[in-house]
């Protein structure tokens, strides 16, 4: 799997941390967390979420806490680090951590998972990286482009939307510099798929000196996946599936390997090279 050895490891247990800000952003919410007694994480790694108060409420849900990846980290200068998460409200968990207000407490844990191969690991004759996000998967795409361009590595964004009613973070997370945007509605950008993107970059590109990242929807990753094994182009995914743990007790993160047999998303992935899986399409959310 990719890097996993490099990846900081999660503190025993949760422990409460104070949420410092909240603030929309084009129909998503951006947070921040101060982990004051967490390692900084690595890019691809994410946190299991459980807002303090009112979790379990109505009918039970959210019961389980919510894996959410960091979509930036920065020092904080009284000790540990903050942590900016960018949320979709899509169902119970994800609508009560969008609802935490500043001095509110949430439950973390993590970092959980592996983080991104640097691209001359991922491929020898790596120039630089492309990067391709969807919706909320540009989170991911945000911490690795911070981290290539602080070590001086070339990388081009390509960044597709449904619609501006989600397309937070561009802005805040991502410079105008080296990225563009497909919308699907053609409100901005290119109109239609950000995969139309990336098949133009590589016509125009050397395929062999690319390496290339991709974190979204599963529909999209999939895309992104056949594009590459079509042209033997070495290329890493962020994979969700429903975790119910984030430290690999449960299996209920189990994806099909390519070779046969399952991996734990949580401990394995979420970052898998793209011949490591039969499909990125990884199954029915759980509810929980
Ligand atoms: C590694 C990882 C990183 C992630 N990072 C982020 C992130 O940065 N930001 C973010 O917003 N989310 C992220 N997610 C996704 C988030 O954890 C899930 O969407 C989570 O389930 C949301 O919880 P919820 O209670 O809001 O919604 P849930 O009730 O869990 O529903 C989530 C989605 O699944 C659908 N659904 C629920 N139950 C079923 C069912 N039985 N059959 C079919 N569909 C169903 C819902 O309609 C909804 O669209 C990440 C997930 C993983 C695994
Ligand atoms: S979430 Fe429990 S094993 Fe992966």
């Amino acid at each position: 799997m990719a890097a996993e050895a490099d990846s900081p490891r999660a503190p025993f247990g949760r422990r409460a941390c104070e949420v410092a800000d909240s603030r929309e952003s084009g129909g998503y919410r951006i947070f921040t967390l101060i982990d004051a007694e967490g390692p900084a994480p690595a890019a691809g790694q994410f946190y299991m979420l459980a807002a303090a108060p009112d979790w379990a409420g109505e009918g039970g849900r959210p019961y389980l806490p919510r894996a959410i990846s960091y979509a930036r980290v920065t020092e904080n200068p009284k000790g540990g680090v903050r942590l900016d998460f960018l949320i979709d409200e899509v169902g119970p968990g994800t609508s009560r951590l969008a609802r935490m207000k500043q001095g509110d407490e949430c439950f973390v844990a993590g970092p959980f998972g592996n983080r991104f191969s640097l691209p001359r690991q991922l491929n020898e004759g790596a120039a630089g990286a492309i990067l391709v996000g969807g919706g909320i998967g540009i989170a991911p795409m945000a911490v690795l482009r911070r981290e290539l361009v602080n070590r001086g590595i070339p990388s081009r964004s390509l960044l597709g939307f449904r619609d501006q009613a989600h397309s937070g973070g561009v802005d805040e997370l991502f410079g105008c510099e080296e990225t563009r945007l497909a919308f699907e509605d053609g409100s901005y950008g290119h109109k239609g798929f950000v995969t139309d993107l990336l098949l133009q970059l590589l016509e125009g590109d050397d395929s062999g000196s690319a390496a290339i990242y991709s974190c979204g929807p599963p529909a999209m990753l999939e895309a992104v996946r056949r594009i590459c094994a079509d042209r033997g182009l070495p290329v890493e995914l962020a994979l969700e599936s429903p975790m119910a743990c984030g430290y690999g007790a449960c299996f209920g993160c189990a994806v099909p390997k390519a070779e046969g047999g399952y991996m734990r998303l949580c401990v394995d992935g979420p970052v898998v090279r793209g011949d490591q899986i039969a499909t990125a399409m990884a199954g029915e959310p759980a509810v929980g």
